[in-house]
């Protein structure tokens, strides 16, 4: 249950970004009103971003059994000296809004919400790519300085920003059931599969879902796909567990990914009912199932000569350790 601080706080901050997006919509405005139609763009954009940051916070209240309270919003202002007088105007702005989710993660602490705590965590890394997003176009305008053509050329580049429409950030997935497995902590799980010395595991199925399972115990080994729910903050450099250096994220199956989403095939003992019986498990007893599906040496056994870093990568251990451990 969600306490009345909470909500109170989350609810004030669903329309400060209502706010946030009426603000950025008014720079858009502005930028209009002197022909800079990237900037513009790159305004709405922004606008069209914050609209979604307040229509996270009302959906989170809404699934946690809160009073939802829209409120008025104020005027936001019109003018701005100059184009970097308004990307400052919003910089000022952003870093004033990672100090208001700093409270807010201070108090969902204090209050014992685990689940707004997690939940903030989003808006916490959003807001450091805010501030640097913001940043990087004041410095250029810097740069700048008086020069019409580097204004028009700047113009131009913040006109092809993605709106949130064509780039979709907000994926639903349903678990399609549950991982029980003998590891309750990452510190000593197997690293793969190949890896795990045959160890244990039950793959709990939803019941509804039942008839998608008709056959599949024709097969020794399957791939589960599934949703790492104790994966720690994204890392796009990491130090895998089998190397002690550095790899960008996606060249590694580390945890610490953009979407922590993971494969194991694991062998298939036998089917009962909802249940799945299966060996070779390197997976966090408790895991999110997010699908099934056969593993066929014919598609999946394929021939590859190089495997980039781990060649020299050497003899390392085969379970995890504390490194990627929230
Ligand atoms: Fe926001
Ligand atoms: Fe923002």
């Amino acid at each position: 249950m969600i306490g009345k601080k909470v909500t109170a706080a989350l609810n004030l901050q669903m329309n400060r970004e209502f706010y946030n997006a009426r603000l950025y919509l008014s720079m858009a405005a502005y930028f209009h009103s002197i022909n800079l139609e990237g900037m513009a763009h790159w305004m709405e954009a922004q606008s069209h971003e914050e609209t979604g940051h307040a229509l996270r916070l009302y959906k989170h209240l809404q699934e946690r059994g809160a009073r939802i309270l829209l409120a008025a919003i104020e005027t936001p202002p019109t003018n701005w000296d100059n184009p970097l007088a308004a990307f400052e105007a919003a910089y000022e702005h952003e870093c004033k809004v990672t100090r208001e989710f700093d409270e807010h993660v201070d108090l969902a602490r204090a209050e014992k919400d685990n689940a707004t705590l997690n939940f903030l965590q989003w808006f916490v890394n959003e807001q450091v790519e805010e501030e640097a997003s913001v940043d990087a176009v004041i410095r250029k305008l810097k740069l700048i300085g008086e020069h019409p053509s580097g204004l028009f050329m700047l113009d131009r580049a913040l006109g092809e920003r993605k709106v949130g429409a064509d780039w979709p950030m907000n994926l639903e997935l349903n678990p399609i059931g549950i991982v029980h497995s003998p590891f309750k902590e990452a510190t000593g799980t197997p690293i793969q599969a190949s890896m795990a010395g045959g160890a244990p595991g039950m793959v709990e199925v939803v019941p509804a879902l039942a008839d998608g399972l008709k056959d599949l115990d024709g097969f020794d080994r399957i791939w589960l796909l599934y949703w790492f729910d104790r994966a720690t903050t994204l890392k796009l450099i990491v130090t895998p567990y089998m190397d002690d250096q550095y790899h960008g994220i996606f060249a590694t199956r580390a945890p610490a990914r953009p979407n922590p989403i993971w494969i194991s095939a694991v062998r298939l003992l036998r089917v009962e009912c909802c249940t799945l019986h299966v060996a070779d498990v390197d997976i966090l007893d408790g895991t999110p199932l997010l699908d099934i599906k056969p593993y066929v040496p014919q598609f999946d056994h394929l021939p590859a000569e190089r495997t980039g870093w781990l060649q020299q990568a050497g003899n390392r251990p085969r379970t995890a350790d504390r490194r990627f451990e929230t």
